[in-house]
């Protein structure tokens, strides 16, 4: 299997309830490494971009308003099929549908405040990646 990196975000809810150790345990039990992270506030022309897919959607305005609400922590993860294994940790969107276990049954509050983002394919890996980190920030390990 391939080695992959992906973009994973604990969202502002889950910062400032202090779950940022709980969910990189489940992301690093899972066999993914770090090779990048850091913590800023979103504006809302980058929240907007970051999510511009979801722009035409009847939630983007909540959307941004939720990640421009508090400090995110982001960070680039690398690992076998680290796209998919990123999902199956962070379990389902809406955190009431998430499986047992899974970031987003324990530590998510609604489809709203889920707790991570994590990319959904290979394209939108590279492109998130690139939206938070140069090249040289991402330590390979
Ligand atoms: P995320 O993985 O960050 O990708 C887009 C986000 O939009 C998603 O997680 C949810 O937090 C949010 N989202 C998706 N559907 C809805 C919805 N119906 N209402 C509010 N937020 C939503």
């Amino acid at each position: 299997m391939a080695i992959e990196r992906t973009l994973s975000i604990v969202k502002p809810s889950a910062v400032k309830d202090n779950h940022i150790g709980g969910i990189l345990a489940k992301l690093e039990a899972a066999g993914l490494r770090i090779i990048a992270a850091k913590m800023l506030r979103l504006t809302p022309t980058q929240a907007g971009n970051f999510y511009d897919v979801h722009r035409a959607r009847p939630f983007f305005q909540e959307l941004v308003d939720f990640m421009t609400s508090g400090p995110i922590l982001v960070q680039a993860l690398e690992g076998e099929n680290a796209i998919a294994k990123n999902r199956d940790v962070m379990g389902a969107t809406d955190p009431a549908k998430a499986a047992p276990g899974t970031i987003r049954a324990e530590f998510g509050n609604n489809i709203s405040e889920n707790a991570v983002h994590g990319s959904d394919a290979a394209d939108t890996a590279t492109a998130e990646i690139a939206f938070f980190f140069a090249t040289s920030e991402l330590c390979s390990r």
